[in-house]
């Protein structure tokens, strides 16, 4: 097999999408266009990536890292000259080298094997993908000759109304003859409507040259759609959510609604889990067997046990043991580890707290920096005081605590394990284990006072 090379062009502002975040960064089901190219390019047995950097250079390098070299493109002169950055790393190497741009984000490495097969079998030295579009607008047409052949691609923009008729489109990847490639290079010219260098015009000058070019046409449009604005952003992601939906529907996991129900492309769910409608599942996000998540749930990165129930709750950044039951309207923010057989009911907001096995906060709370042990009761209404309007203080509950309804407690502050806090009390001294503590006022009751005061008629 001959050496395989990958040049990812990813240079351009992205100027149609009219956004501060550069295009190949838009994510799509929660990864950057750009990495879902990689992903499928890392599957291709490529012995170098060069990835094509200009408008926001650092955070594309910063997103996919060691996994690509780069080359910079200073000014955005065209995709061929975007290519031709890459000739101090490939020129010299004897191979073939896949072309993708960075906007395409639904492309499989199914497909771009295949094209490489077609590109060898064929002994060509230029291979472009093309699809059947049925909005052709926007993209370069494909100009085949009476014979069939490709003869050349004409952009949108310099198309006559005739080739503006054409359903065939270029999809922006082509597999090239390394060496040929860079050779035929030194003779675009950007004398076109845009002024910029095209790479399709390598197709035509390589034709030109008599050398073999064909195309191979993919049966599936969607999967190469490039991503120029924000319509096209939400198609892509409508097609996306839907392939993630499948494998997950296809791994065992039941997904009541799919259309209503957004997965991001790194979640992991166990089979037997249901996931209801109106829920959105983000980030690296681990999700055991058999749980039961929505309806109207949010789940951001966090790790989930098995036979877990989240209903119509938030959970960020946490981690969430087996056997838990969370909601309805609960909200887990960050950093906080609730451990097997938990109950987070209504109304309960925990933010960086850790739950020991067995805790119960069922109706109502706040309960924020804080340390609780294993079965503990919070009753309705179980308030930590973690916040002086400057620091945030942490508040210890040993095991086996009952903290009364109402109850404040304000941090710094120990609960011993054992202890029994009564309803309405707010504590602000520590309480020994297995001590009752009583904070409240008092009741009084005076006597026949209403009538005293001559209140009633
Ligand atoms: C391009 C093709 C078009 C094809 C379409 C498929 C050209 C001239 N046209 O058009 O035939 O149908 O893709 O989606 O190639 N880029 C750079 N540097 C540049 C210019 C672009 O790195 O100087 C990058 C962009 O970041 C983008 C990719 O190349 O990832 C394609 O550029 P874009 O402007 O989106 O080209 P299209 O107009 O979509
Ligand atoms: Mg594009």
């Amino acid at each position: 097999m001959s050496n395989r090379y990958a040049i990812i062009l990813a240079a351009g502002q992205g100027t149609r999408m009219k956004s501060k975040l550069y295009k190949v960064l838009h994510p799509v089901c929660g990864k950057p266009m750009v990495q879902h190219v990689v992903d499928q390019i890392s599957h291709l047995k490529i012995e170098q990536i060069v990835t094509i950097i200009g408008h926001g250079a650092e955070k594309v390098k910063a997103q996919l890292g060691t996994t690509s070299s780069y080359a910079l493109q200073e000014e955005q002169l065209g995709t061929a000259h975007a290519v031709i950055q890459a000739k101090d790393a490939l020129e010299d190497k004897e191979g073939v080298t896949i072309v993708v741009c960075g906007d395409t984000p639904l492309i499989k490495a199914e497909t771009m094997e295949n094209l490489f097969q077609h590109h060898l079998s064929n002994k060509a030295k230029a291979s472009v993908l093309t699809a059947k579009a049925e909005d052709p607008t926007g993209y370069g047409r494909i100009i085949r000759n009476e014979a069939g052949h490709v003869e050349k691609i004409v952009e949108h923009k310099d198309a006559s109304e005739d080739e503006r008729k054409i359903a065939e489109i270029n999809t922006g990847t082509y597999c090239f003859d390394n060496q040929a490639l860079f050779n035929a290079l030194k003779s675009v010219s950007n004398d076109n409507v845009q002024g910029e260098y095209y790479l399709p015009d390598v197709i035509e000058i390589l034709k030109k040259q008599g050398e073999i070019v064909t195309a191979y046409q993919t049966s599936d449009f969607h999967e190469t759609l490039g991503v120029n604005d924000r319509v096209a952003l939400a198609e892509a992601e409508k097609i996306m959510r839907s392939r993630i939906n499948e494998a997950q529907m296809r791994n065992g996991v039941t997904i009541i609604d799919p259309q209503n129900t957004y997965i991001d492309a790194g979640v992991e769910i166990g089979r037997d889990t249901v996931i209801y409608p109106g829920t959105t599942i983000k980030g690296q996000t681990v999700i055991g067997e058999d749980c039961v998540i929505g309806p109207n749930s949010e789940i951001d990165t966090c790790q989930i046990g098995n036979d877990t129930i989240i209903k119509q709750s938030v959970a960020h950044n946490s981690s969430i043991g087996s056997h838990v039951n969370i909601g309805p309207f609960a909200h887990i923010r960050p950093d906080s580890s609730i451990s097997d057989d938990v109950k987070i009911g209504n109304f309960v907001e925990i933010k960086k707290a850790q739950f020991g096995k067995g805790s119960k906060a069922s109706h109502l709370s706040y309960i924020g920096d804080a340390e609780v042990g294993s079965n503990v009761n919070l009753g309705c209404g179980s308030i930590t005081v973690n916040y002086d309007g400057k620091n945030k203080y942490l508040t210890k509950i040993g095991d086996s605590v009952f903290v009364g309804c109402n109850s404040n407690l304000v941090a710094p502050v120990t609960i011993g394990d054992g202890a029994y806090i009564a309803a309405g009390s707010t504590i602000t001294d520590d309480v020994p284990g297995d001590a009752l503590s009583i904070a409240r006022a008092r009741q009084v009751n005076k006597e026949n006072y209403v009538q005293k005061l001559n209140l009633k008629k």
